[in-house]
């Protein structure tokens, strides 16, 4: 007799499935501008120095042109007052070739990012950061420009699963940029949802009740093998950079699950990297298609549809 071997659980490739739906949005952009002579086209716009949004910003930049969008960059010094900042939103809110904008957070601490955000036309606001966006995803009306980390989770989710009907789902974690927009996501697709925070009482029971745990907590490696259901479905948001032991060590990127463990229990799971991080930016590409679709009273492109 051979030993049984040991579970590994399947691995979510958000690798892959974003470059499936940046090829898509390709399409639909090409598609667009033949059919509609419509080039969308993305703001981007970053206030100060801070180098983690700098390289983020350029990730979009490059992602932007390589779907044929035209992508519009604003860097701004990070004196920018917030008057500044609101006349040049005013400015993108009124130009017919933008049809995304995105303000790269954090904003320097003079800037008033709730006034910023809410400056944008919500039909524009292609982060769905906007109050009017976050009440039209709570209440289920059509339009909601939905956060990219959470529409990218969800996607994975509905690749692996197809009907996510009657599942318990637990997020751990209650951010409005993805704890809260997920929560309502799966509320949508008929999930029972719990949402877990810091102050939550046995985490790891409320846990194990899961066939979809969503980490998004910043916590590294904080969700446990024997947390897990067996089988249950691990979506890993966290994107936590640990410092090497030795001078000489590299940074090791690590999630909010501990993968070596997670893996032995669960049925699938994310890696990270290269789970849900690559889902953001292809979804903002996505949001920006849509946003500029919709600005000219045309549907949505079926290929890029939940
Ligand atoms: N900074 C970190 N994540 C995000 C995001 O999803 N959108 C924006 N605008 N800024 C961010």
């Amino acid at each position: 007799m051979t030993a049984a071997q040991p579970h590994t659980a399947k691995l979510i490739d958000g690798k892959a499935f974003a470059l499936g739906l940046r090829g898509r949005v390709a399409e639909s952009v090409a598609r667009l501008k033949l059919d509609h002579d419509l080039t969308p086209g993305l703001a981007v716009v970053l206030v100060g120095e801070d180098p983690a949004s700098a390289v983020y910003v350029r990730s979009k930049h490059k992602a932007t042109v390589e779907t044929g969008m035209a992508s519009f960059e604003h860097k701004l010094p990070e004196t920018t007052s917030q008057e500044e900042l609101l006349s040049l939103i005013h400015q993108l809110n009124t130009d017919p070739a933008v049809h995304g904008i995105l303000v790269q957070l954090p904003l320097p601490k003079q800037i008033d990012s709730h006034a910023v955000i809410n400056a944008i036309d919500p039909d524009k606001d292609v982060d769905g950061f906007h109050v009017v966006n976050v009440g039209r995803l709570a209440a289920g009306i059509d339009g909601a420009m939905v956060p990219c980390t959470p529409l990218g989770s969800l996607m994975l989710l509905k690749d692996v699963h197809g009907s996510l009907a009657g599942m318990n789902a637990v997020v751990i974690g209650r951010s409005n940029i993805v704890g809260k927009p997920m929560a309502h996501l799966l509320l949508q697709e008929s999930c029972t949802v719990t949402i877990a925070h810091s102050r939550t009482r046995d985490l790891p029971a409320v846990v194990r009740g899961a066939d979809i745990v969503v980490a998004a907590v910043g916590r590294p490696e904080m969700v446990k093998g024997d947390w897990l259901k067996p089988g249950a479905t691990v979506i890993d948001v966290g994107i936590n950079r640990i410092a090497p032991a030795t001078p000489e060590g590299k940074a090791r990127l690590v999630g909010d699950v501990d993968f070596a463990e997670a893996v032995q229990v669960a049925g699938a799971i994310t890696p990270v990297p290269g789970g849900v991080g690559p889902m953001t930016i292809a979804c903002l590409l996505r949001n920006t298609v849509v946003a500029a679709c919709a600005s000219n009273g045309l549907p949505a492109p079926a290929n890029l549809a939940l």
